[in-house]
Parts: C-alpha cells; sequence; structure tokens
C-alpha cells in the first residue's frame, strides 16, 4: 500500500484522540446478502475481522430463524469462536427466547433493536410502537441480571420509507424508554441512509440532554453517500463510538430501502487521516473484504476497498 499511506497528523481541537468501531459487518451486512455463507466462512469472516485490530465484532443475531434465515447458524458461529479474548462479539437479541438461545451460546454483550416509528416497528418485530418495549423490557432485565452488558439500537431515527422524515422527540422517547429499562448504550441508526449532517448534529444536541455522550454511537448507512459526512458531524458533537460494516455490506431485509452500512474501510482512512486512533489494520481489513466478496460473488461497494485493491 505505498505510496497512499497519509502523513501523520494529531487530532484536530474538538475532535477525539481516539474512536472505538462497532464492526456490523457479519450482522448488519450478513443478514441482508442473498448468498447464504456457510457457518464456517461467516466465522473465518468473523476471525479475520477481530484480527485486523478491531475491539468490537457483532457476530449474529438470535432472531426468529424464519425471519432471517441468512443468520439462522448464529449457535454455530458463536460456538466457534473465542469468546474469553479481549475482543467482544455482541450479537442482537429481539426477546426471551432469543436471550435463553445466547446465554447458553456464551454470549456475554447483547443489543435489543427498538423503532422509532410505528410501522417499521410492525415490520421489523411484529410489534407496535407500543407493544415493543412490552418485548425488550424483559430482556433488558434478565440480561442484567445475567452479568452481560446491552446496547439499545434505535432504527429510523432520521427517516422512514413510509412515514417520511421522523420526529426527533420520537426518537428522544425510545431512547429514554430503553435508557430507564436498563440499557448501558444507545446506537442511533440511519436505518434507510437519508440522514444529512445538520439533522445529526440537532438529533444528538436533542439526545445528550439526557444521554451521557460516551454511552452514544451512531449507525449510518450509506444510501445517499452521507454516512461518512454524518459521522464527521457526530464526531464534532462528541460521539466516540461508530459502527460500520466492513466492505460497506449491509442493509435490513424488512426495510427494502436500505443499502449497506458506512464501510469501515471509508471510516478508518478517514480517521487515519484525522490522527484519531482505531487501532485497526487498514491493509488487512481491505485484505478481508476483498477475500468476502470474493465469497460473495460481487464487489465490495466500498471506495476505498477499491481504491487499495
Ligand atoms: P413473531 O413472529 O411475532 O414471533 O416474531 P412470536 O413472538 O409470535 O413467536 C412465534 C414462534 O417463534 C414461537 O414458537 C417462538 O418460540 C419462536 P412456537 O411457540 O410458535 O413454536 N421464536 C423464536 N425462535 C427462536 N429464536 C427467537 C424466537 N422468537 C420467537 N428469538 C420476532 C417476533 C421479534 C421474534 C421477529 O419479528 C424477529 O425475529 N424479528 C427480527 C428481525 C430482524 O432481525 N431484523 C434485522 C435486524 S434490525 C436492523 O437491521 C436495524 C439495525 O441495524 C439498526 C439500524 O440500521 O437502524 C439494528
Ligand atoms: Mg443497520
Amino acid at each position: 500500500m505505498s505510496g497512499t499511506q497519509l502523513p501523520e497528523v494529531v487530532p484536530a481541537s474538538g475532535m477525539p484522540a481516539s474512536v472505538t468501531i462497532w464492526e456490523v459487518g457479519a450482522r448488519d451486512g450478513l443478514q441482508n446478502e442473498t448468498t447464504v455463507l456457510s457457518a464456517q466462512t461467516k466465522i473465518e469472516f468473523i476471525n479475520r475481522l477481530a484480527a485486523t485490530g478491531l475491539p468490537i465484532v457483532e457476530a449474529t443475531s438470535f432472531v426468529r430463524p424464519e425471519w432471517v434465515p441468512q443468520l439462522a447458524d448464529a449457535e454455530d458461529v458463536m460456538a466457534a469462536l473465542p469468546l474469553d479474548e479481549a475482543v467482544r462479539y455482541p450479537v442482537l437479541v429481539p426477546n426471551l427466547a432469543g436471550l435463553e438461545r445466547a446465554d447458553a451460546a456464551g454470549v456475554r454483550d447483547i443489543a435489543v433493536f427498538a423503532s422509532a416509528t410505528e410501522t417499521f416497528a410492525k415490520k421489523n418485530l411484529n410489534r407496535t410502537l407500543g407493544e415493543q418495549m412490552n418485548m425488550f423490557a424483559p430482556v433488558i432485565q434478565e440480561a442484567k441480571a445475567r452479568g452481560m452488558s446491552v446496547r439499545g439500537y434505535v432504527s429510523m431515527c432520521f427517516g422512514d420509507p413510509w412515514e417520511g422524515v421522523v420526529a426527533k422527540s420520537q426518537v428522544v422517547s425510545v431512547c429514554g424508554q430503553l435508557l430507564a429499562a436498563g440499557c448501558d448504550s444507545i446506537s442511533l441508526g440511519d436505518t434507510i441512509g437519508v440522514a444529512t449532517p445538520g439533522q445529526v448534529h440537532e438529533l444528538i444536541t436533542d439526545v445528550t440532554r439526557f444521554v451521557d455522550i460516551a454511552a452514544l454511537a451512531v449507525h449510518f448507512h450509506d444510501t445517499y453517500g452521507q454516512a461518512l459526512s454524518n459521522t464527521y458531524a457526530a464526531l464534532q458533537a462528541g460521539v466516540t463510538t461508530v459502527d460500520s460494516s466492513a466492505g460497506g455490506l449491509g442493509g435490513c431485509p424488512y426495510a427494502k430501502s436500505a443499502t449497506g452500512n458506512l464501510a469501515t474501510e471509508d471510516l478508518v482512512w478517514m480517521l487515519d487521516g484525522l490522527g484519531i486512533a482505531t487501532g485497526v489494520d487498514l491493509a488487512s481489513l481491505v485484505q478481508t473484504s476483498r477475500w468476502l466478496a470474493d465469497e460473495l460473488g460481487r464487489p465490495s461497494p466500498s471506495r476505498v476497498v477499491r481504491a487499495l485493491s
């Protein structure tokens, strides 16, 4: 990769010295691929991601297998991961049935995934907005009692394909419910990738009136090419945890207008350039995404993967 390295810089004032990348490619990415990979290939993907220096590699989902057949092998995947090591391998859990499966598989970190809108709650969870917390609250409580950490995703924070622009008050309300139920952290999801930096700044300002900025993450899909700009706005607002997916894989099977997540390579390239530490080795991440693209039979949508290939 000679000739492509940026000069060493120190973070601009107001920017964090380091960022924690929450890698979601093996979950958010693979849940939306038409090619269903073998458990063995998923395990190799996750191990390779961890070896690049990523501290958190979201591994799979313990959802109803009929809803997301791509991740129906969650038990097999978790059984092969080195769960006692420093890397964390969180999984999605919607309900108590999922929690029992995750616990039996040795999972220590879970994430519930609430919706900010009525329509997506129904389509993604088969619950109304009012009902979703009846499902999540016991999961959060029980997971905490068992010593697990619990992240609360909030989906459709900026726009919804059926309902249009989403009021900030709806997002703030769901964040409040997740925190009241015991979540340790919140990730604000732009599920369909429509947000712009001004909106990001405004929502974070509202949410951080009661959510500690250290407990807040951002999760941008890149449908309109704004994910990196939105991340920059979030960093300026003080956020230090950013979700992304290797190679820009991703989408949501229950929101067809959602395309891939912010690519981890694009994020690392920007953060390296800003002098913000991530601990991630970009060259080996690019190699991993190129290998996975071959397995999936389609090129990576990440600009940085293509540029460095
Ligand atoms: P439901 O159909 O209403 O299920 O699904 P139910 O509660 O009526 O239960 C029916 C049967 O399913 C029962 O079996 C349960 O035991 C079984 P029966 O008694 O009839 O024999 N069942 C399960 N089996 C295994 N594991 C389970 C489980 N749960 C129930 N966990 C449910 C409700 C929430 C389960 C379903 O809607 C579901 O699985 N949804 C998940 C959808 C999903 O994974 N979407 C993608 C992730 S969200 C996302 O990508 C957004 C995010 O990235 C952030 C962003 O981008 O904004 C996070
Ligand atoms: Mg997502």
